[in-house]
């Protein structure tokens, strides 16, 4: 299972590549305006300084924010060209679909976003989608089940043999990651704190407190 850190925060980034799990990072329009990046150049040069962060290999989603099949195709060639480790992200709309298509062809890999139901989840998968999204957290928020998703996109993908990468989005929690290792997720992609919250256990914090007594004794 793969983990991706979702965030544009470069010392978050740093971080969670420097704990030596870090397989990727997801980005999306509202956490790059949350660190104040705006304007195409900067935008360009963030995703830029993100790769360079965690390395080769590792990828780096990058969203498109046009809507229309053009604009998409034109937007995620340019954000393609800028590194090798960038994943062209595209929202689940007929044009996206489409677009997602075309990149397939073209053998340029995507992240298909903004993904709600089983149906969605199977058209991304038609088009070839490297990854696909379904956003847990905003389907719990409403009070469904978005875990439940992630076990049907599973098993559909499972029918089938598609090879898109089910990727667990929207991660509010540690909990949220056991449960989508459990449901069948490929990947999921965290907020630090969510990935952080893995280490926590009482009886780890009083074993070793108990170990390095008992050392203590027994040394002086
Ligand atoms: C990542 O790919 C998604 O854009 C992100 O996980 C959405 O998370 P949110 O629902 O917490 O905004």
């Amino acid at each position: 299972m793969l983990f991706f850190v979702d965030t544009a925060n470069l010392d978050q980034i740093r971080e969670a590549s420097e704990l030596g799990i870090l397989d990727g990072v997801t980005t999306n329009p509202s956490l790059m305006a949350k660190e104040g990046i705006s304007g195409e150049k900067n935008i360009l040069k963030h995703y830029r300084d993100i790769c360079d962060i965690v390395g080769q290999g590792r990828d780096v989603s990058a969203e498109v924010i046009s809507t229309d099949f053009k604009g998409i195709v034109e937007e995620g060639k340019r954000l393609a060209d800028l590194h090798e480790n960038i994943v062209v992200k595209v929202p689940m709309i007929r044009e996206g679909v489409k677009a997602i298509a075309y990149f397939t062809d073209a053998g340029i890999r995507t992240n298909c976003t903004l993904v709600f139901s089983a149906g969605q989840a199977l058209l991304a998968a038609k088009a070839g989608a490297t990854y696909l999204s379904p956003f847990i957290g905003r389907i719990d928020d409403i009070g469904w089940d978005g875990m439940a998703l992630i076990k049907e996109i599973a098993e559909i993908y499972n029918n089938f043999g598609f090879e898109t990468a089910i990727l667990a989005a929207s991660i509010r929690s540690p909990l949220h990651i056991i449960e989508a290792a459990k449901a069948g997720a490929d990947v999921v992609t965290c907020p630090l704190p969510a990935i952080l919250g893995l280490l926590n256990h009482p009886l780890t914090d009083i074993g070793l407190e108990k170990f390095l007594a008992d050392h203590r004794k027994a040394n002086g």
